[in-house]
């Protein structure tokens, strides 16, 4: 293999690497998403009878929707660096969903709340596997090479 060549497969290898916003992406999804899964537990242990546990759902909700936020800046961070809705639309419908779950919760409209719940709980978790599946691109023409990368 010449120099050149591999200089370029080198470039090409860095290039496929995910760059930092995709990283801070990756981090808050991840945060995000090992807390929404306590919230079931929570919920199952209050409505086991210990009454405790309703006001660790109620932090949850709390640190959920702090986090839902936190993620929707940094989907709009990375969707005008790299150029890709996916994500931001992906992380605007879960808010949303995220909002309607708090004040369902705060209702005590179950019959929302619940099936809502594992809605959003399916939808995390999908973003969750798309952001770890493959690298992200660092940078939008890296995206524009690999137009499959960020969306979901
Ligand atoms: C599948 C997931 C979930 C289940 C099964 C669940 C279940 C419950 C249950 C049983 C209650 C008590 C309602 C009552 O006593 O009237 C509750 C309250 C609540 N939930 Fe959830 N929940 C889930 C996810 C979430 C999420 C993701 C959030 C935040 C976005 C959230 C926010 C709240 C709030 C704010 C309350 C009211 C707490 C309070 O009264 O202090 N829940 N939830």
């Amino acid at each position: 293999m010449s120099t050149a060549t591999k200089t370029l497969a080198t470039a090409r290898a860095v290039a496929q690497r995910t760059g930092p916003a995709g990283w801070v992406m990756r981090s808050v999804v991840s945060a995000h998403a090992a807390v929404i899964l306590a919230q079931p537990v929570f919920a199952g242990v209050y409505l086991s009878g210990d009454f405790d546990a309703l006001g660790w759902h109620a932090t949850g909700a709390n640190i959920v929707t702090s986090l839902g936020y936190v993620q929707l800046v940094v989907a709009v961070v990375a969707w005008v660096r790299l150029r890709r809705p996916g994500l931001f639309l992906g992380t605007l419908g879960l808010v949303a969903a995220e909002t309607v779950q708090y004040v369902a919760g705060m209702d005590g409209a179950l019959w929302l709340h619940l099936p809502l719940g594992v809605l959003t709980i399916t939808g995390l978790i999908g973003q969750f596997v798309a952001v770890w599946l493959r690298p992200l691109p660092r940078t939008a023409r890296d995206a524009d090479d690999r137009p499959e990368a960020t969306d979901e």
